[in-house]
């Protein structure tokens, strides 16, 4: 037989395939979405898959795929699906890892769902009223809990003011029949006329320093109902949180304008997400929003000043609850903002958000989250353990002082691949249009493929002496992506000297704070089980790429996990979950902090984190591995 089944158990799927067809080809024949940035030409090593039974169907591990993937995956069966090509006979058995799933590193970028029983602190209740007789008159107060009591609810409920003002007209017009708002069973916030139990909306906000992201729930059935972002509004008064912090200081006035701004962003993008979602701003009744500790204090409206002086204590650390209308919020004027806890003056309530969302602190194994951003914070632990730290590592990864940066927005360069056998670049752009810039995820992927194609040295100098009409010197050395002739922009889009060294220190930040948070737990590199890459990238952040740049500690890829905007999940997570709160006030409490500025040995690691991947290339096996193989000679 020539003929051979390639079966995808997990999508239930099986494709017949002929001789020389490829396990890409199969995938495409029953609709499953590979990554696939160079088309299949087997260059940008993100078409990996697991050939777990029948590998001897299939022709032999090409020279292409040795380079992209290491002695061990090859062992445990990885196969780059473009190069993995059916020879003949029987039936193969191959599963995609998620990170080669298209969907999924779609679905990823928004922050992981990690599954919540649904309990949210505000609900609504359909309540039908006895009326009151000449006989027997009872305050219209009165019989509302009565109602209340009939459906299950405890008799000491009180009505909050606004639902005072509501009631009576409300109960008539409704003719007997009224819509309670439950705040925690407590309190109710909101009587309305008639049946609108289906209408109760909650908002989940995450403030970075660069970006915000808004979520728009329906609280009855627990799911995302619109998205909205925006740049953060505060880079104007100072691109990095010192500058902000030393801004908010200088009077109250300043305070009020960052938080004035913070705000109002925040009201247009509940706006914008409303309007998105067909729902009316008065029908959200719930907030929860997370930042790093300073947006925190400024979007509360507390000074953030001493947050920045040793030994940098945040305001509170425990969660705080403010009324959503005494701060300029534009939901309903009963609504809440809950805002979770905070570990340390840098480790805020975004971290805490991430920890909930990896569920790092109910793990048996231990697990590193590298929530990266302007600021990046890194949790290590497990259930007896965890501690934390905060690494100031620039706005690089974000797309932030890098030449042609930008944000993921239509034609940022998200994928960079180079041909090792002319230097030549591919890519992919966000919403396949003509190329603008780069992205973050763009970056990351352009300095490793650099790396890997000899481009850069360890040091992360550009090799003017190569043989390539790409590599120029214009100022500084640079390395052309996109000629102009190839897109709209009107200049070329390159990679500049300057911005391989903004990646490695931004990286060294972030790998030194790692080492060190291991050595306060005396763990190794390969003790981890599991590394969550979080941040609000916008586009899928390729882990391979990260590690081969030596952003985090080298451990299997498998182990890997790019979880996108885990503190965006954090916060859906408390507005979705009583439970959740309370676990975040719990958590929090078994956070330890470290500050790495006071460890000793910081200065020493981060130097030598400067280095691509490491100066110490033991801590980087399988990065070591694949550099050696890709300069040993010529690629066919
Ligand atoms: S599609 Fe297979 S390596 Fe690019």
């Amino acid at each position: 037989v020539t003929n051979g089944n390639i079966v995808f158990a997990e999508y239930g799927k099986t494709a017949q395939l002929s001789q020389g067809n490829s396990i890409l080809d199969a995938a495409k024949k029953v609709d499953i979405k590979i990554s696939a940035v160079c088309g299949g030409h087997g260059l940008c090593g993100k078409c990996r898959v697991v050939v777990k039974e029948g590998a001897q169907y299939l022709e032999g591990v090409s020279r292409l795929e040795s380079m992209s993937l290491s002695r061990e995956e090859l062992a445990e069966g990885y196969r780059l699906a473009c190069c993995a090509l059916f020879n003949r006979g029987g039936t193969t058995l191959v599963e995609v890892p998620p990170e080669s799933r298209v969907e999924q590193q779609r679905l990823l970028v928004a922050g992981i769902e990690t599954a919540v029983s649904k309990n949210p602190s505000v609900k609504k209740l359909l309540v039908h009223l006895s009326k009151s007789s000449l006989e027997n008159v009872k305050s219209d107060a009165e019989l509302l809990l009565e109602g209340l009591a009939q459906r299950g609810q405890p008799t000491f409920v009180r009505i909050g003011y606004e639902a005072l003002t509501q009631m009576p007209i409300a109960i008539r017009e409704g003719d007997w029949s009224v819509t309670v708002t439950l705040r925690d069973d407590q309190e109710v916030i909101c009587v309305e006329p008639g049946d609108t139990t289906k209408r109760v909306y909650g908002l989940a906000v995450d403030v970075g320093s660069t970006k915000i992201a808004a979520y728009l729930l329906d609280l009855n059935e627990g799911k995302v109902v619109a998205t909205a972002s925006a740049p953060n509004p505060q880079i104007p008064f100072g691109e990095d949180i010192i500058s902000r912090v030393s801004y908010a200081s200088k009077g109250e006035k300043n305070l009020k304008q960052l938080q004035g701004v913070v705000i109002a962003c925040i009201n247009k993008l509940l706006l914008d997400a409303c309007e998105a979602a067909g729902v009316n701003i008065s029908d959200v009744y719930d907030a929860v929003l997370v930042g790093n500790t300073v947006m925190h204090h400024i979007f509360l409206g507390i000074s953030p000043r001493f947050v920045a002086l040793s030994p940098y204590p945040p305001a509170i650390s425990s969660s705080t609850t403010v009324r959503a209308k005494d701060i300029g919020l534009k939901m309903n004027p009963a609504a809440n903002v809950y805002v979770p806890p905070n570990v340390a003056g840098f480790v805020g309530a975004d971290a805490v958000a991430d920890v909930l969302a990896t569920e790092i602190y109910k793990s048996k194994s231990l697990s590193i989250m590298i929530d990266v951003g302007t600021n990046t914070e890194i949790v290590l632990g497990n259930a007896q353990r965890t501690i934390s730290c905060s690494c100031a590592s620039g706005p690089a990864f974000e797309g932030g002082h890098i030449e042609f940066g930008m944000r993921a927005e239509p034609g940022a360069i998200e994928n960079v691949y180079v041909d090792p056998s002319n230097l030549e670049p591919g890519f992919k752009t966000v919403g396949d249009e003509r190329p603008r810039g780069v992205c973050g995820s763009g970056i990351v992927d352009a300095v490793a493929a650099m790396l890997k194609s000899g481009i850069i040295n360890k040091y992360g100098l550009i090799n003017t002496k190569l043989n390539s009409g790409r590599i120029r010197t214009q100022g500084v050395p640079q390395y052309v992506l996109s000629w102009k002739e190839e897109n709209d922009v009107g200049y070329d889009i390159a990679v500049t000297q300057r911005d391989v060294q903004e990646i490695q220190l931004a990286k060294a930040a972030i790998y030194s704070g790692a080492t060190i948070l291991m050595k306060h737990l005396s763990v190794e590199a390969r003790e981890i089980q599991k590394v969550f890459l979080a941040g609000a990238f916008g586009t899928y952040v390729d882990p391979q790429s990260a590690v081969m740049v030596g952003m985090y500690p080298d451990v299997p890829l498998e182990r890997v996990q790019f979880v996108g905007n885990a503190a965006g999940s954090g916060a859906r997570m408390a507005l979705l979950s009583r439970q959740v709160r309370e676990s975040s006030e719990r958590t929090v409490r078994g956070i330890g902090y470290v500050e790495l500025a006071a460890d000793p040995s910081f200065q020493r690691e981060f130097t030598e984190a400067l280095q691509l991947p490491h100066k110490d290339l033991t801590r980087f096996p399988t990065v070591a591995q694949l550099l050696n193989k890709d300069r040993s000679g010529s690629v066919d």
